[in-house]
């Protein structure tokens, strides 16, 4: 039977902006998870979607949609970019999921049954605006973090565990299991920075938000954060279920893949609620670094997100997967530049890599018409080419083992230095030109293919589109594919069909491409100033309107020649007008301001050109123009002096 392994990242907020920080903990872990899968362990890894709280409340109310429609969309987006990137899990938990809602339900319950969680009071700061509760530390110049206004003092009823409880058993579990946190510095700044100086009980309910789980004994109280989040990693397992199947098989979970700012709530709170629940700890809790953008983390915030849609389109899931892998030294912080993607991607990928297969395949096709020749003299270098590829398993596996995985990878391109080196050393054109060297160039031909196919098996679990067109390239089955086959040399089989594959990573032409993105950005940036200027011109003519459209309106002089009251109204007049060229009827809400022998004989203003309508059954053809005051009344508005009937006024 299959050993299991279960691997999983943290949940995420959902964002429809998740930059290539966050890739980076999914891609490792699904790089860790293939692995483990090419070495033949059943694998469960586990990501999903952290759906509570008042952040989403609030995003959602911005949206104009419920809190559910807002995540559903998002966790969609979220999907579909684990799909581009190739991250390959097998569970995706999302914390509305019924079952997780019920499940942390029992957990708050039974934790609360047995005296781990009790009711109190919680005191922090509230802005009102917001309506959002922080601690002291949260706040900013003591005001509020999101919005910068004034907080207030509050008092909130709240359920708190008993984390206090739990500091004794942790210090001594973590001392006692030095794997437990990994890199190991993180459990020293664990034990020294938290543990010792005593932890205090954990507020895990509050009744200011509405968007969480409730709590069932308590319906004002919804689940805050720890609980609901940290669980995830057994709710979705069937913990509290009759499905437990998963939980049985799976538990405890090998390692927890986290940032370094998630190491305490996985290392301190998940392992005492684990402990009240009576359940094993993790098995390890690696905390990793971050991908930083000069020098700060990405956040949406600072404005220095980089898009992995648009990485992975310009250069390829691979590269990208690739320099994720490599960039980031074992558990500290990695540094994402331009530069360095590009070094990567011409240098490591395109140069040495990439030229080695098609170097390969190309002389072999030109050599031996594509047929892979036997290996019959071994003399030197080969022997220490071969012993080197038979190695490279051993060190790579070791590495990843120990979750380094740039490391890994270095122990990968030692190999494929080697064999550039080896090309270099036994200078098949030279051998080419030699008939008698032939049985000696097809010994160089078959230690290259063999080892190419190697290198094609060992970067598989980081690279998901290249190691099937080298394979294909080098006309090898299924079975070649394994580690097992990679431990052995000579598994190639003499006579295979090789030929030359399509181009695995373009080089990039660094100074085009910056100049190309400078571009861009010029581009993006005059569009965006170009917009705001329009959204800030299109404000300030709010209401107004243009001179065609002022002149579109006709008004002109025009005489009453009668008037009288229509019946049953005490507003309408209807009067006979005469605009220079023809009599017309006007009906006009006046009747309250001018009697109608008032009227007769005067000179008004009439919007000639207006539709006609009906109004309380006679047919008005235009309007006259009145000035209103503030209480209502009315007065005509016309000519100065007493222009003819005709005349046009503008
Ligand atoms: N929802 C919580 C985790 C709860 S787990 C029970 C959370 N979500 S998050 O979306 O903010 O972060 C998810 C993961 O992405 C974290 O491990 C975090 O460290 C990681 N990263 C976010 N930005 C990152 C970088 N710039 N670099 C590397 N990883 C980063 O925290």
């Amino acid at each position: 039977m299959k050993k299991p392994y279960y691997i999983s990242t943290p949940i995420y907020y959902p964002s429809d902006n998740l930059h290539i920080g966050h890739s980076y903990c999914s891609v490792a872990a699904d790089t860790i998870a293939r692995f483990k899968r090419m070495q033949g362990y059943d694998v469960y890894f586990l990501t999903g979607t952290d759906e509570h709280g008042q952040k989403i409340e609030r995003k959602a109310k911005e949206a104009g949609k419920t809190p559910q429609e807002y995540v559903d969309h998002i966790v969609a987006g979220v999907k579909k970019l684990w799909e581009l990137m190739d991250v390959q899990y097998d569970g995706f938990i999302r914390t509305t999921d019924d079952y997780h809602v019920e499940a942390v339900q029992k957990i708050f319950k039974k934790l609360y049954d047995q005296g781990d969680i009790y009711k109190s009071e919680y005191e922090g700061w509230y802005c009102t605006p917001c309506e959002s509760f922080f601690t002291e530390t949260q706040l900013k110049d003591g005001k509020c973090p999101d919005c910068g206004r004034e907080v207030e003092k509050t008092r909130e009823e709240s359920y708190f565990f008993k984390l206090s409880k739990y500091q004794d058993r942790l210090i001594e579990y973590i001392e006692s299991h030095p794997d437990f946190i990994q890199p190991p510095s993180r459990a020293k700044e664990m034990i020294n920075n938290f543990l010792k100086p005593g932890l205090e009980d954990l507020c895990v309910s509050r009744t200011s938000i509405k968007w969480g789980i409730p709590v069932t004994f308590d319906e004002k109280h919804v689940v805050y954060v720890w609980i609901d989040a940290l669980s995830n990693y057994i709710t979705k397992l069937g913990y509290t279920t009759d499905n437990h199947e998963l939980m049985d098989k799976y538990w405890p979970c090998d390692v927890h893949l986290v940032g370094k700012e998630i190491i305490r709530f996985h290392t301190i709170i998940w392992p005492a609620m684990l402990m009240a629940l009576d359940l094993p700890l993790p098995k390890q809790v690696f905390g990793h670094g971050w991908l930083v953008f000069g020098g700060e983390k990405m956040s949406k915030s600072r404005g220095n997100v980089v898009d992995p849609v648009i990485l992975c389109d310009k250069y390829g899931v691979d590269s990208i997967r690739y320099f994720l892998m490599r960039e980031m030294p074992f558990g500290s912080d990695g540094n994402f530049t331009n530069e360095a993607l590009f070094g990567r991607i011409n240098s490591d990928l395109a140069n040495d890599l990439g030229n080695l297969v098609s170097r390969t395949c190309a002389m072999i096709e030109k050599y031996f018409g594509g047929v892979l020749p036997e290996a019959k003299i071994n003399e030197d270098p080969d022997n220490e080419l071969i012993a080197l590829a038979e190695n490279t398993y051993n060190e790579f596996s070791k590495k990843m083992d120990e979750l380094q995985l740039s490391g890994a990878l270095v122990e990968i391109w030692k190999l494929v230095s080697r064999c550039n080196k080896y090309i270099d050393e036994t200078m098949p054109w030279a051998l080419a030109k030699d008939e008698s060297k032939k049985e000696r160039l097809g010994t160089v031909m078959y230690n290259l293919a063999e080892c190419v196919r190697i290198i094609s098996v060992l970067i598989a679990p980081v690279m998901t589109k290249s190691p099937a067109k080298i394979q294909k390239a080098l006309g090898v089955d299924e079975s070649l594919t394994t580690f097992d086959s990679v431990q052995k040399f000579g598994q190639i089989k003499a006579g295979s069909k090789i030929t030359k594959p399509e181009v695995l990573f373009p080089r990039i032409d660094i100074e085009a491409e910056f100049k190309a993105q400078e571009e861009e950005k010029k581009a993006k940036e005059e569009a965006e100033k170009i917009k705001k200027e329009q959204e800030e011109q299109a404000k300030k003519e709010e209401g107004l309107i243009t001179i065609d459209q002022f002149a579109s309106v006709k008004l002109v002089c025009a005489t009453v020649l009668t008037a009288k009251k229509l019946e049953n109204s005490d507003k309408l007049l209807v009067m006979t007008l005469f605009d220079g060229k023809k009599e017309r009827t006007v009906v006009s809400g006046i009747a309250k301001y001018y009697s109608p022998e008032e009227m007769v004989g005067k000179t008004v203003t009439l919007v000639a050109n207006l539709k006609p309508a009906k109004l309380r059954g006679v047919m008005s053809e235009g309007m006259i123009l009145c000035a209103e005051n503030e209480k209502g009344e009315l007065a005509l508005v016309k000519p100065e002096k007493e222009f003819n009937a005709g005349c046009e006024i503008r």
